[in-house]
């Protein structure tokens, strides 16, 4: 059986596992702010967003760092907060709402078909969302089309599966057991962009200048690694994906060996996962 990647019907499952996705995304909220935090923090600054910016969030869920610049830009900026599940973007209007924000809109948009103004915005941000896009070149161009002359990107990434043990020991788990070819290279994936220098000549290549990029540190703690892996099996799409082709009971069997195989980042002071984040930024 030869397996190729049909990035339309990749696209649609997608959507649809972020729409099943959406509420316990929202549920991890808090976890998820004290985990990318610091990196969310980087992200920002990268991406020049002040008082007064107009930022463009691509893929940006239930809108944790959406809320995080918007709290930053103020009454005179405004943040469009963008992503291809409509679910996930009504917990990011809600989480607004509930900031007392008014300068949060959402938008249902396809992060590869960027149907915005030209130059309409001062910065663009993705956290974790554009290692999911199966074209990523055609992704930043529209990023890059969206930014006005002298605009800032920025965007996180998780680095290589080696660093990032908390999620690459259940993907390895499940494309085993699913028996699922790895990606091949320029493929969407949790660490498609995670390579050293890959961030940033994909920024460079789409027209970006002044490219950089920063590791983050950013190991995932959770009281234990029964905590990890309810996480994960509750929120994480990218897995429900992978799991998609296999029985409830294999899938059972899969989260059965991934529970055992995370309880090695469980010691006496908790759980702590690997992970290491890329923070990338350029300019229009
Ligand atoms: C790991 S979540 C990150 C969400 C949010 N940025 C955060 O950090 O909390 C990935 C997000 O990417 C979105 N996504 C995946 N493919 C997309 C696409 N082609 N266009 C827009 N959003 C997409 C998913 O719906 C999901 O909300």
């Amino acid at each position: 059986m030869t397996l190729t990647f049909d990035p339309v019907r990749y696209k649609d499952t997608t959507r649809a596992q972020w729409e099943d996705a959406a509420a316990a995304w929202h549920a991890w909220g808090p976890t998820l702010e004290e985990w990318l935090g610091e990196a969310t923090t980087l992200l920002l600054d990268a991406a020049g967003v002040t008082t007064g910016s107009r930022v463009l969030d691509v893929a940006a869920g239930a809108g944790g760092q959406s809320i995080a610049a918007a709290q930053r830009v103020g009454d005179a900026g405004a943040v469009l907060a963008t992503d291809i599940s409509p679910a996930i973007l009504d917990y990011a209007a809600a989480a607004a709402t509930a900031a007392g924000l008014t300068n949060v809109r959402t938008r249902e948009l396809d992060g590869e078909r960027l149907d915005v103004d030209a130059a309409a915005f001062d910065a663009v941000i993705s956290r974790l969302g554009l290692i999911y896009f199966p074209d990523q070149p055609g992704a930043l161009a529209g990023q890059y089309r969206a930014l006005r002359p002298g605009g800032r990107i920025s965007a996180i990434v998780y680095s290589t599966a080696d660093r990032n043990g908390f999620f690459s020991v259940p993907v390895s788990i499940i494309r085993r057991r699913a028996q699922l070819p790895p990606p091949a290279p320029g493929q969407p994936g949790p660490f498609s962009l995670g390579g050293h220098g890959v961030l940033e000549d994909a920024f460079r290549q789409a027209g970006f200048r002044d490219v950089g990029s920063q590791a983050i540190p950013a190991p995932l703690r959770l009281p234990r690694a029964a905590d990890c892996v309810r996480f994960e099996r509750e929120s994480f799409g990218a897995l429900h994906q992978m799991l998609a082709g296999l029985t409830p009971e294999e899938q059972e069997a899969a989260w059965q060996e991934i529970s055992t195989e995370l309880a090695r980042f469980e010691g006496a002071d908790g759980f702590e996962g690997p992970c290491e984040l890329i923070v990338g930024w350029g300019v229009k």
